[in-house]
């Protein structure tokens, strides 16, 4: 069920979230379904909604900055207070440090793992929420595993089903998950580029890694190579031959000043002229669209692996994996 992110059904989602059930809510990445993040059992309910492997460990959401040290023990390594504070000024935004886990949080969050990410979002809903809930919430995106991830509250009904209840807030600003780094490793590592870029993070921390790249063992272990699928087939512009394309083709194009020199059934422009910002906000939305007009491939335009672009490339590699 969808509902408008009033103040009163704000109330009500917080209650459900006390009650030890599921909500699904808006941040400005993408929408997240959201427990209790103290209560292995919600959490669990978690896992099985989305069909996703236990091994996989969840966001912890929080408002405040102060609240930090509630759900992490990094302050008693002074190398992690300092490499914190290098970054705060990312948050709230679309930003998840790994750190170190305290033992309120339950291993079912973190997958087993001794460390815990944790994001505060800047979304006024996703803000609302956790505070009249009263505790941190774990969060995954609010998809199916291994479908795309929610930017608009009828992609989450369409992907997980008519019984979520599901906060609609509109559509999520930034369109893409967001950035991850991991804190705990010698050198800081970005486990997935998102809108706050890997050139932003290295000015910050003065040196910093890409990683788990194409690894078989992750140290993301949600970092699969193939992730974000459409049903539909999916190919990069560029590595296709023209000449011997479908005639029940898509294509998903980021400058609408350009559009295709060869025939398609239905084109989405992302942008008006390559602006990576309307890009990212509106690649999801233009996959769950395609993917539901029974075509036989969509093609999509690629852009430069820099700022924006590194995570833009990172999703529609990913996408396009066979
Ligand atoms: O923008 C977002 O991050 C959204 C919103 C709802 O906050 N959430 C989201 O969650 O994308 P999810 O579960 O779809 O992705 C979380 C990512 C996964 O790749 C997971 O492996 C990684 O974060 N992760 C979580 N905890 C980790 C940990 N302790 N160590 C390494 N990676 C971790
Ligand atoms: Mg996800």
């Amino acid at each position: 069920m969808i509902r408008p992110a009033t103040h009163e059904n704000i109330i009500e989602a917080a209650a459900r979230i006390k009650n030890g059930d599921l909500v699904a809510f808006p941040t400005e990445t993408v929408y997240g379904l959201g427990a209790d993040a103290r209560n292995a059992k919600a959490v669990e309910k978690i896992y099985i909604t989305k069909g996703r492997p236990n091994y996989n460990p969840l966001i912890v959401h929080l408002t405040d900055f102060s609240e930090l040290e509630s759900v992490s023990t990094y302050k008693d390594t002074p190398r992690l207070v300092d490499l914190v504070e290098r970054l705060k000024h990312f948050w709230p935004g679309p930003m998840s440090l790994i750190l170190p886990k305290r033992d309120c949080i339950p291993s079912v969050v973190t997958g087993g793992l001794d460390t815990v990410a944790i994001r505060l979002p800047a979304h006024p809903v996703a803000r609302e929420l956790i505070k009249a809930s009263g505790c941190p919430i774990a969060a995954p995106s609010a998809n199916r595993f291994m479908h795309i991830s929610p930017t608009r509250a009828k992609h989450v009904e369409e992907s997980l089903g008519s019984k979520i209840f599901i906060l609609d807030g509109g559509a999520c600003n930034v369109g893409l998950e967001s950035t991850v780094v991991s804190l705990v490793s010698d050198i800081p590592q970005l486990l997935r580029p998102g809108a706050i870029t890997f050139e932003e993070l290295e000015a910050a921390l003065g040196k910093i890694e890409l990683g788990a790249k194409n690894s078989t063992h992750p140290a993301s272990p949600g970092m699969m190579p193939k992730h974000y699928s459409p049903n539909t087939r999916l190919s990069l512009l560029k590595d296709v031959d023209i000449n011997s394309l479908p005639e029940n083709l898509g294509v998903i194009s980021f400058n609408e000043k350009r559009p295709p020199k060869f025939p398609y059934k239905r084109v989405i422009y992302l942008s008006h002229d390559n602006n990576l910002e309307e890009v990212s906000n509106r690649l999801f939305d233009a996959l769950y669209e395609l993917d539901n007009a029974k075509l036989d491939l969509i093609v999509i335009d690629s852009c430069e692996e820099k700022g924006l672009g590194l995570a833009i490339m990172d999703r529609i590699k990913r996408a396009a994996k066979a």
